[in-house]
């Protein structure tokens, strides 16, 4: 063999040897198209937080729809479910790895906040004349069970099938100033009706007050669609709980007759919002609790319906709360990145997040949130998804 046939024999070689390691470094970062099917990558989910292991856990039904949800704060990820035309669409705002949801920054993407969901007026409330301080991380008052509540929590998590998972977690007493040892299960179901069902229980040893809600952000017609402004909200409630500039609840409950906060029958969600109106000014849009009529279907009360003008994508919720609170998304300020590459505008997403009212431990003549050693704190909500 002359010597230019041996060199041009070993620069193919060379060649294709780099082009082969190039393959296999472009396979380790972007998965297969296969491997990449779901909406949510697993691989993304699989990290250790503060020591311990998050996930991704998956809900499949028989139509195809599909939740997302990791243990990290008992997440809900992603929640896909047809349009008006059948294409998969997802209605929850998230992340597309784990540890970005573990920034103090976060806004409370679909987790499960508590102990106490929403305020508590300066971080203080007494049971039986002996009186706790919890943290204040919002102004002067304590927010979401502060700031570490269940949001950054990394919850045990048990699946067995592809329709439900269960996330367990233990507050030990004290924790962020709540009395007791406070046992928690959530767990999320979703039926092949399009419902998505989370069921709440707990237990303590030492009296205390507890609030559950999930916090997820919905947008009808998918990330990266624009605002929420222009979907169409009914809230079965005639009455709202008005607050003070803190946002804590004056102990009032009013009419929304005649007022921006009349939901009763289908608006959109920015008809009304940029009234002068002082509630509106103390919350920057909507940022209120609801009181719910007891619109009683099938045991629970239906809470509200929304439905996104561009996808016909249509949520009603249901529940066992006495409340809903409706917030706008008015502190959405473009700071993070949610998954489809999007940043988190301004009202982009809402949500309602049915409840006791906020600061009941301060407030006698609201629904008590008194939970009692032998008790079991137990609720649950529906959300189920369809078509117009
Ligand atoms: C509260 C808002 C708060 C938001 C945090 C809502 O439940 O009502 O005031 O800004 O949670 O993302």
């Amino acid at each position: 063999m002359n010597k230019k046939l041996i060199n041009l024999i070993l620069g193919c070689t060379l060649l294709v040897l780099l082009s082969c390691q190039q393959g296999t470094k472009q396979d380790k970062t972007s998965p297969s198209p296969t491997a990449s099917k779901e909406l949510v990558d697993s691989a993304q989910f699989n990290e250790d937080i503060d020591g311990k292991a998050a996930r991704l856990f998956i809900l499949k039904n028989a139509q195809g729809a599909t939740a997302y949800l990791t243990n990290f704060g008992a997440r809900l990820v992603g929640l896909v479910v047809p349009n008006k035309d059948g294409a998969m669409t997802d209605v929850v705002l998230g992340f597309s790895k784990a540890s970005l949801y573990n920034v103090p920054e976060e806004p409370y993407f679909g987790p499960i906040v508590g102990p106490f969901a929403n305020r508590i007026a300066n971080g203080k409330f007494s049971i039986d004349g002996e009186q706790y301080t919890t943290p204040t991380n919002n102004g002067k008052n304590t927010l979401h069970g502060g700031f570490k509540g269940l949001h950054f929590a990394n919850w045990e998590a048990k699946q067995t099938d592809e329709k439900s998972v269960v996330f367990s977690h233990t507050l030990p007493d004290r924790y962020e100033g709540f009395p007791g040892n406070i046992k928690i299960e959530v767990t999320y179901s979703l039926s092949d009706h399009d419902e998505l069902t989370i069921a709440y229980h707990a237990t303590t040893d030492k009296k205390t007050v507890i609030n559950l809600t999930n916090h997820a952000y919905f947008n009808l017609n998918g990330e990266g669609s624009g605002s929420i402004l222009n979907h169409q909200l009914t809230l079965f409630a005639d009455q709202m709980t008005p607050v003070d500039s803190t946002l804590i609840p004056t102990g009032a409950i009013i009419s929304v007759k005649g007022t921006p906060f009349d939901f009763t029958s289908a608006k959109s969600i920015g008809k009304d919002i940029e009234v002068a109106n002082e509630q509106l000014t103390f919350g920057k849009g909507y940022d209120h609790n609801f009181v719910l009529n007891g619109t009683e279907v099938d045991g629970l009360n239906h809470a509200a319906k929304v439905v996104g003008d561009q996808s016909g994508i249509v949520m009603d919720i249901y529940t066992e709360e006495p409340g809903i609170q409706f917030y706008s998304g008015n502190f959405m300020a473009e700071k993070v990145t949610l998954k489809n590459g999007n940043k988190d505008s301004f009202r982009t997403g809402f949500c309602l997040e049915p409840q006791h009212f906020p600061d009941s431990p301060n407030q006698s003549n609201f629904p008590s949130t008194i939970l009692n050693p032998g008790e079991t704190y137990s609720t649950k909500s529906v959300y189920k998804f369809s078509v117009q």
